[in-house]
């Protein structure tokens, strides 16, 4: 029988990589001006999604397309976070998944945030969703913050700096042998996707492997093989995101992101696959035969 996920206990105040003032709350002096920027923003919309949550009985909705529903909570929520960051770094671009594009004087920083990812989860009240912030430096993710309001869950992440969990520093699960794993992935629905491509998918690893997965939220899928949670992930058809972030998460917590071809950019085509580098490996050959 193989241990549970090999997770590090190493907590920040360990592991400190940053020092501020000494008037500053703990969060404060851990991280960096960066990321507290980031967790505030996150933070403060997830309030907001939050109340909204609660009322969502009330909560207007309108339909982004076939079974995709945007609502006035995402774009709430995308409001206080643009807010927040522009406010902190008003030359840095914004790309906000219902905004869309707004340019910075700063060509070279680029936010990418999901105010909400989880619509689905979020309207039917299934507490499995995040708002999503990344910060994109010359074409590389160095900064990202994955906050679920609904269990406070805050998954940080830094470049060169290590991904954390609620102040826990987060390392990909061990495991080696597909057969004991737990891989999560993504569903076409109606609509959308490429039905036929992913049964075929589906049905080449469900065959593999001790359980699959689908949670409904990409960056929340992401942070979680970064915690060791799950040993795999994979998903076509994503957008940057879902998952900016996220995948900055898992490549902090030791495993490997890549493209489900080769080769390619996630950020770019929006197909993702990640594990550690042994699970990866497995799930790469498969997707790619
Ligand atoms: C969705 C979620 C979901 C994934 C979809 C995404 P949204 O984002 O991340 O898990 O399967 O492809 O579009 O629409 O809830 O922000
Ligand atoms: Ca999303
Ligand atoms: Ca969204």
């Amino acid at each position: 029988m193989t241990r549970g996920p090999s997770r590090g206990t190493q907590s920040l105040k360990q592991a400190c990589f940053c020092a501020n003032s000494p008037d500053q709350d703990l969060e404060h002096m851990l991280y960096s001006a960066t990321i507290n920027v980031m967790v505030k923003a996150a933070r403060r919309a997830g309030r907001s999604l939050k109340r909204d949550l609660g009322e969502i009985e009330h909560l207007q909705v309108s339909l982004k397309g076939p079974a995709n529903f945007v609502s006035l909570a995402d774009k709430r929520a995308e409001e206080i976070v643009y807010q927040d960051l522009a406010k902190a770094r008003p030359g840095y671009g914004f790309i906000g998944e219902e905004g869309g594009t707004r340019e910075g004087t700063d060509k070279s920083h680029t936010w990418i945030v999901d105010p909400l990812d989880g619509t689905t989860n979020f309207l039917h009240g299934i507490p499995q969703f995040a708002i999503s912030i990344g910060l994109v430096r010359e074409g590389t993710v160095i900064a990202g913050v994955i906050y679920n309001p609904a269990n406070d869950e805050l998954y940080i992440a830094e470049r060169g700096k290590g991904a954390f969990l609620n102040d826990q520093r987060l390392r990909v699960a061990g495991r080696r042998q597909l057969n004991e794993c737990v891989v999560a992935c993504g569903l076409p629905h109606i609509g959308r996707g490429d039905h036929e491509e992913f049964r075929r998918e589906m049905t080449a690893i469900q065959d593999r492997v001790a359980g699959l997965r689908r949670f409904g939220a990409a960056s929340l899928d992401l942070a979680f093989v970064a915690a060791g949670r799950l040993d795999g992930y994979w998903e076509r058809d994503l957008q940057s995101w879902d998952i900016a972030a996220g995948m900055l998460m898992v490549r902090e917590a030791g495993g490997t992101v890549t493209d489900i071809a080769t080769p390619g950019d996630p950020l770019v085509t929006g197909h993702v696959v990640c594990g550690n580098e042994y699970v990866h490996g497995e799930l790469v050959k498969i997707l790619r035969r």
